[in-house]
């Protein structure tokens, strides 16, 4: 069991919340062929199911580059490579030229940088009109639908993923996996030794549903 196995499983599980990722994308107007750019698009999840859903060219970019190598890999396995292309970068140094996108997505990604300074900073990187989709976590909610006019945007929509979503798409199946391969590898030391860090990440989920809890918000530069 290696921690390439245990990524792909996470994968699995993270496709089922793809409901949430088509539910937001359908709250935009239907644009031909635009260029999406997804920040911090990890393994790519969300960004294969962008080009499920659209007929545009996607770029993710990422600061990990054995996470965008596993993306790479999925682009190529789904016939996607003429259209969607990675590109190693911060999400604090996004190095586009202005206007440069009809649509940013960002799932899981903006905390890094925080809510208002990403709303700030990757405006400039949209094209009049465009659209910013964020996906993170539940806390704030007010403050931040506050913060969407007066950094230069207006809310087209936004929505609350069901409380316990995280739990029973994503952490709930990821531990009954966890335990069956504890089971499997009780002789493993080393397997031991990953699966218990894995334990721990859903013991946090399992302890702070609040801290799990998520929200999109679809922005249109104003
Ligand atoms: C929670 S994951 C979300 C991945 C993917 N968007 C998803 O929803 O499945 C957050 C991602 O942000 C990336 N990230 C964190 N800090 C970053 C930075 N400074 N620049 C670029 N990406 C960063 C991480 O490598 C990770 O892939």
């Amino acid at each position: 069991m290696t921690e390439d196995s245990i990524a792909e499983i996470k994968d699995h599980f993270r496709e089922r919340l793809n409901k949430y990722t088509r539910k937001a994308f359908q709250m935009l107007p239907k644009l031909e062929k635009p260029r999406i750019l997804d920040i911090g698009c990890g393994s790519g999840v969300p960004t294969i199911e962008l080009a499920n859903l659209s007929d545009g060219e996607i770029i993710g970019i990422d600061i990990n580059q054995s996470l965008l190598d596993k993306l790479d890999r999925k682009i190529e396995e789904e016939g996607f490579s003429s259209r969607v292309k990675t590109v190693k970068c911060s999400l604090f140094k996004i190095n586009f030229p202005d206007e440069s996108f009809d649509i940013i997505w960002a799932e899981g990604s903006i905390w890094t940088i925080g809510f208002e300074k990403g709303l700030r900073e990757w405006r400039r990187l949209l094209k009049p009109n465009g659209f910013l989709v964020v996906h993170d976590e539940i806390k704030t909610v007010s403050n931040k639908l506050k913060k969407i006019t007066s950094c230069g945007y207006k809310l087209v929509n936004h929505f609350l993923l069901p409380e316990d979503a995280w739990w029973t798409e994503y952490y709930g199946p990821f531990e009954i996996r966890v335990k069956e391969l504890h089971m499997k590898y009780k002789n493993d030391s080393e397997a031991l030794k990953t699966l218990k860090k894995y334990q721990n990440e859903i013991d946090m989920a399992k302890s702070d549903p609040e801290g799990h809890s998520s929200a999109f918000y679809i922005m249109q530069k104003s």
